[in-house]
């Protein structure tokens, strides 16, 4: 216990002692004691299970806090919560059946702490830290957790079958813990999920994205989306995904395996602190549009043709159902996969300037971003061609930084303003002020004018009459 710090020491006080006026057992719970004794630093919220009512608990402790802290009350599922300087910090009761939060039918009957203990998801989280005077900060430990901890093994307190159907969504949770500790899931307890793995669809889909996101926001992503695809739960959730999967070959032509490729390409983007997770979402459905686009062409071999953009479109239907969210990200990665060719292609020696303008009027502040997916699906095993391939896109980079630094393009707003057409002819809003603008645009993408005011207005007149305007 000396190990707490100061302000959990505080907390843990002030419960024991309110438990303690109240009767009731207490102890710490869950995650926390899990990642304290992983040695993590831990911010995290705090669940503090009784023996007995949660809500009760919440109360009492409530009024030994200054000022007393508003608690939320959930009567349904007979916990409680409070915020205590900036932790959460969560009462239940324990319950005799199934797990209280997740069971669907709430079971009110009281148990003891073993009840709950073994109503819990993993040994690892299913150890307690008692808050009781007779044994203040002793461990308890009856499913082993400790040595699963030690052991980096994730192992369920009863049989797997008994804990995945309690609550499918567990399944996810074992692949999610899995790869963000890595640790092993128990032999049979994988071989439950794989037998189990149709529960998941009784879950609700912000649960199971919940955890998907989790896993794709890891260090090493790959590792949960490998045990996702090995548990049949991937082809469940994203069937796109595993339709990459498989090597084939015809007159000597092979292509490579597009589903490990792009594991190797989230891991790829998941490191050097790239914590986007839109842009891991796009790393993941970056070849999704191979499964639909594959040929075989004789004297070429394998081609994938517009597999970009038929990926791209596929992008809002998953979105919508894997009820991710609708506006910005979706957009943001639906047009990341439409233009992740599009840098490659400009590698080419001969590509013009107005080339790379339009590239940046097209992605504006996502080019970066563009370049980092482009070096990550990089995976061939030879150095020299990884090397040659990622100092390209380097030397693009600076060539598209020097254009923008000139021309700046890429937060395009044009030097022309409806409001200055409409002066300059003295017109009302129209058809023509459209065209104007637009053909201002094409010219400066182009490279026939620079970007500024007044070649733009030059210009502006020039086109003006030609549509038959006239100036004021
Ligand atoms: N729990 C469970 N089954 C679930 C979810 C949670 O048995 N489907 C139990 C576990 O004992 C878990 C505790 O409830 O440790 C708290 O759950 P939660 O806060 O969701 O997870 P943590 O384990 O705290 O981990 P994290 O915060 O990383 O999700």
């Amino acid at each position: 216990m000396k190990l707490f710090s100061a302000i959990h020491r505080n907390i843990f006080r002030i419960i024991s002692l309110s438990a303690k006026r109240i009767q009731q057992d207490c102890y710490v719970v869950g995650g926390y004691v899990r990642d304290f004794l992983l040695g993590k630093k831990i911010y995290k919220d705090l669940d503090i299970l009784t023996i007995g009512e949660g809500i009760k608990l919440a109360k009492e402790v409530s009024k030994h806090i200054n000022p007393t802290p508003r608690i939320n009350i959930f009567k349904r599922f007979g916990t409680a919560m409070l915020e205590y300087k900036n932790h959460k910090i969560e009462f239940v009761g324990s319950r005799k059946e199934s797990y209280h939060l997740y069971s669907r039918n709430p079971i009110i009957e009281i148990g003891s702490l073993q009840d709950d203990q073994k109503r819990r998801d993993f040994t690892i989280n299913a150890l307690a830290i008692s808050l009781n005077e007779r044994n203040y900060g002793e461990l308890i430990d009856p499913f082993g957790g400790l040595s699963d901890l030690e052991r980096k093994t994730l192992r369920t307190p009863l049989s797997s079958d008994v804990t995945y159907s309690d609550d499918p969504l567990r399944m996810m949770r074992a692949i999610r813990f899995a790869t963000q500790l890595q640790f092993f899931i128990e032999k049979s307890s994988f071989q439950s999920i794989q037998r189990n793995r149709n529960r998941i669809n009784i879950v609700s889909m912000e649960r199971i994205i919940e955890e998907f996101n989790k896993i794709l926001l890891s260090k090493k992503p790959s590792i949960g989306l490998f045990l996702l695809y090995e548990s049949g739960l991937l082809s469940i959730i994203l069937p796109e995904l595993t339709l990459l999967q498989g090597i084939e070959e015809k007159n000597g032509y092979k292509h490579k395996d597009n589903f490990y490729h792009t594991l190797q390409v989230v891991d790829n983007i998941s490191q050097e602190k790239i914590n986007s997770l839109w842009l891991r979402w796009v790393a993941l459905l970056h070849d999704i549009g191979k499964a639909y686009t594959k040929k075989f062409l004789p004297k070429i071999g394998w081609c994938f043709h517009a597999h970009e953009l038929v990926g791209s479109k596929m992008v809002p239907k998953i979105f919508q159902r894997l009820k991710l969210p609708k506006g910005e990200p979706m957009r943001y990665v639906k047009k990341m996969i439409q233009h992740s060719y599009k840098p490659i292609v400009l590698i080419e020696d001969n590509t013009s300037d107005s080339a790379i303008r339009r590239f940046l009027f097209d992605m504006g502040k996502d080019i970066e971003d563009l370049i980092k997916l482009c070096i990550a699906d990089i995976t061939t095993k030879n150095v020299e061609k990884k090397n040659l391939y990622t100092n390209n896109l380097f030397i693009l980079l600076e060539r598209i930084k020097k254009l923008e630094e000139r021309d700046r393009i890429q937060n395009w707003k044009s030097p022309i303003s409806g409001n200055d057409i409409m002066n300059a002819f003295h017109i009302n809003p129209c058809k023509k002020i459209g065209v104007i603008k637009n053909f201002i645009k094409e010219s400066i993408l182009e490279g026939r004018i620079s970007n500024e005011f007044h070649s733009a207005y030059f210009l502006m007149l020039k086109k003006g009459e030609e549509l038959g305007l006239k100036k004021r």
